[in-house]
């Protein structure tokens, strides 16, 4: 899988698009080793790679839920994987069974240990920046984490990147949408976020700095980038611990435990499939128009977290019980919440011909079953860990 570059694309800042058609192949022509030098992107500084070659990409957060699901496909298509995680929220269980694999690298340590960082980025083409303190929980409950992780990793990691003009793809969140009710959200609507005196914001706004930062090193110092804002992203290997809504919701049903909603349940979220996600984030990074650009990825299947409660409870033929938690029990005083949150996925469609797959009853299908199998190996002799009935289509 490599990235090349095409004729089709929407650049519109920099050296302008009849700039550099020419360009010959060329590394590291992004910077040297010193400080990253002002200069605006052009085509002709692209760092053109081979087409369709093996590639060697490095991916912050790689032992994390997308992360290790993004190095498993890479790894799949031949690719020289490198991993760099602190395993802060990510787990090794992620990348066990790639860890025989020749083609993977990893490092355990985190993105502020520069030097570490700068050996990957330099061995590396192309970088999946996944590192984050993410999960409503842990931005809730460890704010200063989640800022500076979220900041100051993310300006490294682009430095970085900046100075050897490495391909960078970003993962940003719908988050910053904010409290927007303006549905479905397009990439060049406004950010409507909350008061600083309300802790979650901090996680939108970490998140919205950090695309404002890449897309300054974009148009500041060249660096090929693209940010993209996922949509809730769902599947096997996400944990529930942070607040994540469907492993939450499946291990709770899987051992006959109540569900707990949220506030009323009338919010509503669409989920896709990390699967989707990967492919999307591939794809993206396999073309030159999508530099400098920002893409919504998810799906616009719409559901209440109420009805989304119902369905896990059905497809577990559990008994659980659907129960209602106050946000203040949850998350502490003065929670806010997003009523809906839907893309509009029209940009990305239309840049790369991408649209999701799966929808929601095989995604939690899915996930029904990894839980299921993780709930076996962890506790072999109960007898309520039958398999789940199949799931209707
Ligand atoms: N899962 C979703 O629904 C979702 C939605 C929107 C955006 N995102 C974004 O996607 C990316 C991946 O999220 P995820 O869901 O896989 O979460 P995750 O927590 O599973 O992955 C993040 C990974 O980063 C690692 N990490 C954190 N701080 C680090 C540091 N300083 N150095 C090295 N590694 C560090 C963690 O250990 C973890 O493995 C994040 O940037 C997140 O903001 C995810």
């Amino acid at each position: 899988m490599g990235w090349e570059r095409e004729d089709r694309f929407s650049v519109s800042a920099g050296g302008g698009k009849d700039k550099g058609r020419e360009g010959k192949d060329g590394r590291g022509n992004g910077g040297g080793r010193g400080t990253v030098k002002h200069r605006p992107w052009s085509w002709q500084r692209f760092p053109l790679r081979p087409g369709r070659g093996r590639q060697r990409v490095l991916i912050t957060g790689g032992a994390g839920f997308i992360g290790s699901h993004l190095a498993e496909e890479l790894l799949r298509r031949g690719n020289e994987v490198h991993l760099i995680d602190d395993l802060s929220t990510g787990s090794i269980e992620n990348i066990d069974h790639l860890r025989g694999d020749p083609n993977l690298h990893y490092a355990i340590d985190t993105i502020a240990n520069e030097s570490v960082l700068a050996e990957l980025v330099d061995r590396c083409d192309t970088i999946y920046h996944m590192a984050a303190a993410v999960g409503v929980k842990l931005v809730v409950e460890e704010p200063v984490r989640t800022i500076e992780t979220n900041i100051y990793g993310t300006e490294a990691v682009l430095r970085h990147a900046a100075k050897k003009g490495r391909r960078v793809v970003l993962a940003s969140t719908s988050e910053v949408y904010g409290k927007s009710a303006r549905v479905p959200f397009r990439e060049d609507d406004a950010m409507v976020l909350g008061p600083s005196t309300t802790r979650r914001w901090g996680y939108a706004c970490s998140k919205a700095i950090d695309e404002f930062l890449a897309l300054a090193y974009f148009h500041e110092h060249g660096l090929p980038v693209t940010v993209l804002r996922f949509f809730n992203t769902v599947g096997p290997r996400q944990v529930g611990t942070y607040g994540m809504v469907v492993p939450r919701f499946v291990r709770a049903a899987l051992r006959g435990e109540p569900l707990g909603i949220h506030g009323d349940g009338l919010q509503t979220r669409c989920f896709s499939f990390v699967g989707d996600v990967v492919g999307a984030a591939i794809k993206v990074a396999a073309g030159s128009y999508t530099v400098g650009e920002v893409y919504n990825v998810g799906t616009d299947e719409e559901i209440s977290i109420a009805e989304l409660a119902e369905r896990v409870v059905a497809v577990c033929g559990s008994a659980s019980p659907i129960v209602h938690v106050p946000y203040e029990e949850a998350y502490g005083e003065g929670f806010e919440d997003m009523r809906r949150r839907v893309p509009d996925l029209s940009k990305i469609r239309q840049a790369i011909g991408w649209k999701p797959e799966y929808d929601l009853g095989r995604i939690l299908s899915a996930v029904v079953e990894y839980e299921s199998g993780r709930m076996r190996v962890e506790m072999p002799a109960a007898p309520e860990l039958a398999p789940p009935p199949p799931v209707p289509a």
